[in-house]
């Protein structure tokens, strides 16, 4: 079955073509960085305004590059929740217009159920039941996958998410947008023991960034005040490892409390070199699945990976279908 999958969720235009959910024919992304970059962050209708002017012309060139016909399409996925809902529209705008024309299914795609399935491009072995830690700059989840499109929510943040929280320092330290793999790139030879942070106690298995963030936020506006220098490296390595040091012992926990004995990462801080490292050394005795990096950031072929199951189990939805900037994981959204 072959799938044109289209995601604007935030600030990256997607257009890929995939097969049976399993293999990626074209992913064709383009990413907004250098727009959004001036104002530190994402602005929603610069977005939304982009998505536009390119959502046509890479899904022509995701057609051309995986070497197939319009008339060979068998359905469209695209993200439908969350996101910021003028990205989500006018993706969803395309793609339904895009199923109508060709006159085949649209299905909608939760976006962390796509982060979640771009593993399965790269484990042909992999399959539910797992846990999964699903790490973004939205999103920051652990979820129970049971089956394809069976999700149960274990935890989540209750302030910022995991990556919000690496590009709002990184602004702070004056490293730019997106600060996730400028800070990754800083920690490296960092001493993760130089700066005490806190690693912020929440009942179960939700988060809280926010204290963290403020706390290294401080450390940076207190050594102005009194005109001292910050180690850079060192202050992201100690930052790196408080991140890992959160996510992880909660890992540990969703995979005793689940039973699994699989743990599967994903989401765009799971390019995180730091938080990689400090995975495979710390889950013993579990199947640990960690994305390629390509994968772990917004991508159309994990909508179209995703957009296969949930095809299978026949969720796919009219042309009235609207999108949702907030909906858990755990729901179908047709
Ligand atoms: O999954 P994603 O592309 O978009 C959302 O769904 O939010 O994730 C983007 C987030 C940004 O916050 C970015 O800084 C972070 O992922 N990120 C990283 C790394 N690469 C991207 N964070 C830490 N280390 C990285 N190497
Ligand atoms: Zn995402």
């Amino acid at each position: 079955m072959l799938i044109l999958a289209i995601e604007t969720s935030c600030d990256e235009t997607s257009a890929a073509v995939v097969r049976d959910g399993r293999h990626i024919l074209s992913n064709i992304v383009a990413s907004q960085t250098e727009l959004h970059e001036l104002y530190g962050g994402v602005v929603p209708e610069i977005a939304s305004r982009r998505h536009m002017e390119l959502i046509r012309t890479l899904t022509s060139m995701a057609l051309t590059e995986a070497g197939i016909k319009k008339s060979d399409i068998d359905a469209v996925a695209c993200t439908t929740a969350p996101g910021l809902i003028g990205a989500l529209l006018v993706g969803l705008s395309f793609a339904k217009a895009m199923a109508f024309g060709f006159g085949v299914p649209f299905i909608p795609v939760h976006h962390i159920r796509g982060h979640v399935a771009a593993n399965y491009l790269a484990y042909p072995d992999l399959e539910p039941p797992f846990t999964a830690l699903v790490v973004s700059g939205g999103h920051s989840s652990f979820l129970h996958v049971t089956d394809y499109t069976e999700y149960k929510t274990l935890g989540v943040t209750l302030d910022d998410a995991a990556g919000e929280c690496f590009d709002k320092i990184a602004r702070v330290m004056g490293l730019g947008y997106p600060g996730g793999p400028l800070l990754d790139k800083l920690a490296e030879n960092g001493n993760p023991e130089a700066y005490k942070l806190p690693r912020t106690k929440v009942e179960g298995l939700d988060m809280s960034f926010s204290g963290l963030k403020t706390s290294v936020i401080n450390i940076i506006h207190n050594a102005e005040q009194r005109g001292e220098d910050i180690n850079a490296q060192d202050l992201a390595a100690s930052f790196s490892q408080a991140v890992s040091d959160i996510l992880i012992t909660r890992l540990c926990a969703a995979l005793e409390m689940t039973g699994e004995n699989t743990a599967v990462l994903a989401g765009g801080v799971a390019a995180n070199a730091w938080l990689r490292r400090e995975l495979l050394q710390s889950v013993d005795g579990k199947n640990l699945i960690l994305p390629p990096p390509a994968l772990c950031g917004d991508n159309a072929a994990m909508i179209g990976a995703q957009g296969f199951y949930e095809f299978q189990k026949g969720n796919v939805a009219p042309l009235s279908q609207n999108a949702l900037a907030t909906c858990p994981a755990d729901m179908c959204l047709c």
